[in-house]
C-alpha cells in the first residue's frame, strides 16, 4: 500500500513521505522514532542524540519539506512507553505550521487501546479497522494463487487445497497457516508427483507447533510472563487435589498463577500488572486457545478459576524463555 501511495504522490506532485517500522524490533518510543528519522535522513544515524532531539528533528523535517508523513507502526502494542509515543505523535500536528503526521498502528491485540491514557486516546482521533480472519473460501483463493507460483503445473490436487483451506479457516483463519500447510505438504511429498489431501493431513501436526510458537512470540511481554507462570507451575506441580482426594493433573488455581507471575515479573525487572489486567490476560490466552480456563465447580474447595495449559508445558516454556531473555538483552 505504501508503494502505491508513493506512486500516487509522485504522479500528483504532493510532498509526502512514509515509513514502516516493526515495533517488535524497535520497542520503545525512542527506538521507533529513531528508526523513522533515519529513514527520512538515510545518510545520518543520529546515534547518541536525545529522545527530544529525535522528535523535534522529525517535526522539523515535516515542517521544512511541508511534507505529509505517514508512519506505519506495526505491532505497536510492543512499544513500552506507548502512551508517550502515541501522545507525542498525535500532538505533533499542533506544533506543525505545514505538513502533517499520520500514524497507522497495527496490532493483533484488540484490547491494547484500552491501556492508553484517556488523554492520549482522545488526542488520537483514531479510526479503527478490524481485519477479520479469512474464511475457507478466501483462503482457498489465496492458496490457489500461491500454488500457481510455487508448484509445477498440476502438482497440487484440488482436494489438497480445499483441505488446507478448511483446516486453516477452522484453526485461525490465518493465511500463514494455510500457506505453511501447503509448503510442508509439498516438502513431505518431494519425490511423488502430486500433493494430495493425505499429505496436507500429515503436514498438520508439524505446522501446528510452529504456529503456536510464533503466536507466543507476538504476545505482549506481560502476557508472556503470565503464560510462563502457567507453564512453569504445570511442569513443577502434580495438579490440584479434589475434595475426594483425587488428583486432577495439569490443573492450576488462578491465584497461584498470579503469585508465580508476580515473582517472575520481579525477576525480569518488569513492572507488574494488576489483578484486573491479569484476569483480562487469562481470558485472552483462553481465546487464543493456549489455555483452557473453567470456574471451579463440584469437588473443589472454594470458588476460583481453574486453568490448564493447552499444549506441552516444556515446549511452551522453552519458546517463552527464548522470547523473554531476548527482550531482556
Ligand atoms: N490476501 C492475501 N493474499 C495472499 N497472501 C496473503 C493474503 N493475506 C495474507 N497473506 C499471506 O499470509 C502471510 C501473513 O500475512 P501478513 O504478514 O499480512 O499477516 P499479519 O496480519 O501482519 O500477521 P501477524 O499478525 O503475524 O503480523 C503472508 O505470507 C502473506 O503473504
Ligand atoms: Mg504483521
Amino acid at each position: 500500500m505504501l508503494e502505491q501511495l508513493g506512486e500516487f504522490v509522485k504522479k500528483n506532485g504532493i510532498s509526502a513521505g512514509s515509513c514502516y517500522v516493526n515495533c517488535r524490533s524497535h520497542p520503545s518510543k525512542y527506538k521507533a522514532l529513531l528508526k523513522v528519522l533515519r529513514s527520512f535522513y538515510p545518510e545520518k544515524d543520529f546515534l547518541g542524540y536525545s529522545a527530544s532531539f529525535v522528535y523535534e528533528k522529525l517535526l522539523e523535517y515535516a515542517n521544512e519539506k511541508k511534507a505529509h508523513l505517514i508512519l506505519v507502526l506495526d505491532e505497536i502494542d510492543k512499544v513500552k512507553d506507548i502512551d508517550d509515543l502515541v501522545y507525542s505523535l498525535s500532538r505533533g500536528n499542533d506544533e506543525l505550521e505545514s505538513g502533517s503526521l499520520t500514524m497507522i498502528g497495527i496490532s493483533n491485540n484488540l484490547m491494547f487501546k484500552e491501556k492508553l491514557d484517556p488523554r492520549t486516546k482522545s488526542s488520537l482521533c483514531e479510526r479503527e479497522l478490524v481485519f477479520n480472519p479469512y474464511n475457507a473460501t478466501e483462503l482457498c483463493q489465496i492458496l490457489k494463487e500461491r500454488c500457481l507460483i510455487s508448484f509445477k503445473p498440476n502438482a497440487v490436487s484440488e482436494p489438497a487445497i480445499l483441505l488446507a483451506s478448511a483446516i486453516a479457516a477452522q484453526e485461525s483463519g490465518d493465511a500463514r497457516t494455510a500457506v505453511m500447510l501447503m509448503q510442508r505438504a509439498g516438502e513431505i511429498v518431494e519425490q511423488v508427483t502430486t500433493v494430495t489431501d493425505a499429505y496436507v493431513e500429515k503436514a498438520k501436526a508439524s505446522v501446528e507447533e510452529e504456529i503456536i510458537i510464533s503466536m507466543i512470540s507476538t504476545l505482549p511481554q506481560q502476557q508472556q510472563l503470565v503464560l510462563y507462570a502457567i507453564a512453569q507451575l504445570t511442569s513443577q506441580k502434580r495438579g490440584i487435589r479434589k475434595v475426594s482426594g483425587e488428583i486432577e493433573e495439569g490443573v492450576l488455581y488462578s491465584g497461584e498463577i498470579f503469585d508465580t507471575y508476580l515473582d517472575l515479573a520481579k525477576k525480569f525487572e518488569e513492572h507488574t500488572i494488576t489483578s484486573r489486567w491479569y484476569r483480562q490476560y487469562i481470558n485472552e490466552l483462553e481465546m487464543y486457545g493456549l489455555i483452557v480456563a473453567t470456574a471451579s465447580g463440584k469437588g473443589i474447595k472454594g470458588q476460583t478459576k481453574l486453568v490448564k495449559l493447552g499444549f506441552d508445558a516444556a515446549k511452551i516454556k522453552a519458546a517463552l524463555e527464548k522470547e523473554l531473555f531476548k527482550a531482556m538483552n
